[in-house]
């Protein structure tokens, strides 16, 4: 995992290098700042150990890997915003606005959406599979995925009514769920298996669910050094969370409950054991922190 984790980093710089020669240099400074702030990568390493289970090239996979963390990336400038959680820290440094500027943090954002989509334009693929996966990564990122999760959880904000469990899960799905669903079927896209492709999205879904609870009692119970943001936030900004709805145990329980479901489904496909053991490492790294 280390080792393919630090090729998905030399080719994220390699490609926003390439893509920037001729970038204005703030807007570019801006990006990179930001994407190569080091995160966890784990959309592209879901990508990546989905992938070389089914034959698919590494770069094809790492190249799809950067896609998804593009606009990942961007999804966090833009909620770190002060219009939105308005948070001063990322991935252990000041965020992208605070030392950037709102303005170029907003551009900085459109830019890597934008960016990932030339990214899979230049994937060396068949013509008719490369406009799946676009359509794919839009879907995902756009007004039913990640943009419209973005916005329920913006709405449901500061309300002084909390909202039910229910609506906040579905919120979820969207704004967490929908990139890795991206990433546990982009690869699928590529062999082409419709069926396989759903299910994929099922479990992608559910992972993402799981993994936006866990993030959300790091909030509450982690330190700046282990999150590398700013903790018990949520609180502070009334923001709609599955442990400030039921607590923390049963928000565990919930979490728990959910990563099992995800991982039974994979377990299910009879393919998958490479990115169980991942899935699986991802959980006990969730919990050690
Ligand atoms: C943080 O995602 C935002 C959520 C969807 C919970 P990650 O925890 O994957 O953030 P990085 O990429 O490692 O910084
Ligand atoms: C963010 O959820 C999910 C996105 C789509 C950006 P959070 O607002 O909980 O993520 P953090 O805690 O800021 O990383
Ligand atoms: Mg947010
Ligand atoms: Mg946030
Ligand atoms: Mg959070």
């Amino acid at each position: 995992v280390d080792d393919i984790r630090k090729r998905i980093e030399s080719k994220l710089k390699e490609r926003i290098e390439e893509y920037g020669k001729n970038v204005y240099p703030k807007l570019l400074d801006a990006m990179k700042y930001s994407l190569l702030a080091g995160g966890k990568r784990l959309r592209p390493l879901i990508v990546y150990n989905t992938g070389i289970e089914l034959g698919i090239s590494e770069e094809i996979l790492i190249n799809l890997g950067i896609a998804v963390e593009m606009i990942h990336t961007a999804s966090l400038i833009h909620d770190d915003l002060p219009a939105i959680d308005d948070d001063d820290y990322r991935r252990g440094k000041p965020s992208c606005h605070r030392i950037f500027g709102e303005g170029m943090a907003l551009v900085a954002g459109d830019g890597l959406i934008l960016l990932s989509m030339k990214v899979l334009n230049d994937l060396e693929i068949e013509e008719s599979t490369k406009l799946k996966l676009e359509m794919k990564l839009l879907e995902s990122a756009g007004v039913n995925g990640m943009i419209g999760g973005e916005a329920e959880d913006i709405d449901m904000t500061g309300k002084y009514e909390k909202p039910d469990l229910e609506r906040v899960l579905k919120m979820y799905e969207r704004k967490t769920g929908a990139l890795f669903s991206f990433s546990f079927s982009s690869p699928i896209i590529c062999i082409g298996d419709e069926e396989l492709e759903n299910r994929m999205d099922e479990i992608g879904r559910k992972f993402g669910v799981a993994f936006q609870i866990y993030d959300d009692l790091k909030d509450l119970i982690g330190t700046f050094e282990e999150i590398g943001k700013t903790p018990r936030k949520d609180e502070v900004m009334d923001k709609p969370t599955v442990p400030r709805l039921v607590g923390v145990e049963k928000a565990r329980e919930i979490a728990n409950g959910i990563y099992e479901e995800a991982v039974e489904l994979l377990k299910e496909t009879g393919k998958f054991g490479k990115l169980v053991g991942f899935l699986r490492r991802v959980k006990e790294e969730i919990e050690r922190r």
